[in-house]
């Protein structure tokens, strides 16, 4: 099997999960890409991009539910990973909050352009996103934006930037990504990894 881990925050996470479900990953190198296990491979990529080589191909993959969501990628989803938890919120500098239906005209920084627009859309609030790709905290700090979309873990980087949480999005966890077809032609296989991680996490169903 192939599989595509996140490089970044859920790494660690990702690699715990699997070698307790007895798929026994070395992390590869900062630099290496792919590596080799038991006759299966492990690509590293990109948090966002997990989704995609998912959709295109690749067996089975980690990813947050966030990025998941924002690329809107057509994938198996058999179950939730009890790591990475946060939350992807609207923030907003502390000494200018205002409540949301009077955010007209104002600018949103995120990483989260599709998420953010249709949260606003349902408002029925026009704004203008800005999409970043990443440290979106020092757009409001220097005036390109009035207000974030990002991920909230422990609230420490938006306190440490002046900004306050205002309203939660969505819940976020890491979950298991299954390509649709390889669900179907290497069923056993990939049946026998979700049991096993179902046995770690504790959900046997
Ligand atoms: C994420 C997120 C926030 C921070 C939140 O950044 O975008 O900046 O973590 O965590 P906290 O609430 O515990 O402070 P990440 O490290 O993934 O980097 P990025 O913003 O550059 O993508």
């Amino acid at each position: 099997m192939r599989f595509v881990l996140p490089k970044g925050r859920l790494l660690r996470g990702s690699l715990e999960i699997l070698r307790k479900a007895g798929y026994n990953i070395d992390k590869p190198g900062e630099r290496k890409l792919i590596g080799r296990f038991n006759g299966n491979e492990v690509l590293l990529a990109r948090a966002f991009d997990v989704p995609v080589y998912v959709e295109h191909g690749v067996d089975v993959g980690i990813a947050g539910s966030d990025v998941l969501e924002e690329r809107g990628s057509d994938v198996f989803v058999p179950l939730e990973l009890p790591f990475g938890k946060c939350r992807l919120s609207l923030a907003m500098p502390a000494e200018s909050v205002v409540p949301l239906e009077d955010m007209d005209g104002y600018r949103i920084a995120t990483k989260y352009e599709r998420i953010a627009r249709s949260y606003f859309s349902k408002l029925g609030v026009e704004v203008e996103i800005i999409k970043l790709s990443g440290s979106v905290e020092l757009a409001p700090k220097v005036g390109v934006a009035d207000a974030i979309v990002d991920i909230v873990e422990t609230g420490e980087t938006l306190r440490a930037n002046g900004l306050v949480e205002v309203e939660k999005i969505m819940d976020v966890s890491a979950q298991l990504l299954v390509n649709r077809i390889s669900q179907k032609t290497k069923f056993d296989e990939i049946n026998t990894l979700i049991l096993a991680i179902k046995e770690v996490v504790g959900d046997g169903t």
